[in-house]
């Protein structure tokens, strides 16, 4: 299965001010489409042509790191169209809310942590709210890396590449990161994936 770039699931210019048209136009149409085209590339001759995204990210883990690059940044990139939306962020529902509060010290607790570890991540990379063992857990990887090659399932995750932030935030990452929490954060995706894997 070659890899292929999914439309917006909304307008280009549906997040305001929060996420520019400008930056929706080069984060997605240039930089995730890079990502598939060269990935597809990559995957040519490798034996993983039919496998999943999820598949190939962990068999190119620390074996092919071209490979691992793209098609992990092709795979966080596919979840984190979905975990922004028009008029998102603020307090999670129910099941994840509860969740939080179990297992993180809750909601702003979580904020704050998920914040930092945005903030924290030296140079290019994610933060993430994964599920590990049945446990909530904050995570932060460089890069394409994700979860799904720490033993863990992402269920929520930031980019802190500065493509997709510093035409509207320059360098203001922590600015960028409370307007994902407090204005574009999808929640339904959210519990969407966390469902699936209960
Ligand atoms: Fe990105």
């Amino acid at each position: 299965m070659s890899f292929t770039l999914p439309d917006l699931p909304y307008a280009y210019d549906a997040l305001g001010s929060y996420m520019s048209k400008e930056t929706l136009e080069f984060h997605h149409d240039k930089h995730h489409n890079a990502y598939v085209t060269t990935g597809n590339k990559l995957l040519e001759g490798t034996g993983l042509e039919n496998a999943s995204v999820e598949e190939v990210v962990k068999a190119s883990f620390g074996k092919n790191q071209p490979l691992f690059n793209n098609a992990g940044q092709h795979y966080n990139h596919l979840h984190f169209w979905n975990w922004l939306k028009p008029n998102g962020g603020g307090k999670p529902p129910g099941a994840i809310a509860k969740k939080i509060d179990e297992d993180l010290g809750g909601y702003d607790k979580f904020k704050e942590d998920f914040i930092a570890a945005g903030v924290g991540q030296f140079g290019s990379g994610w933060a993430w709210l994964s599920v590990k063992d049945g446990k909530f857990v904050i995570q932060k990887t460089p890069n394409g890396e994700n979860p799904l090659v720490h033993g863990a399932t992402p269920i929520l995750g930031v980019d802190v590449w500065e493509h997709s932030y510093y035409i509207d935030y320059r360098n203001r990452r922590p600015d960028y990161l409370k307007a994902f929490l407090e204005n574009l954060v999808n929640w339904e995706y959210v519990e969407k994936l966390y469902g699936e894997i209960k």
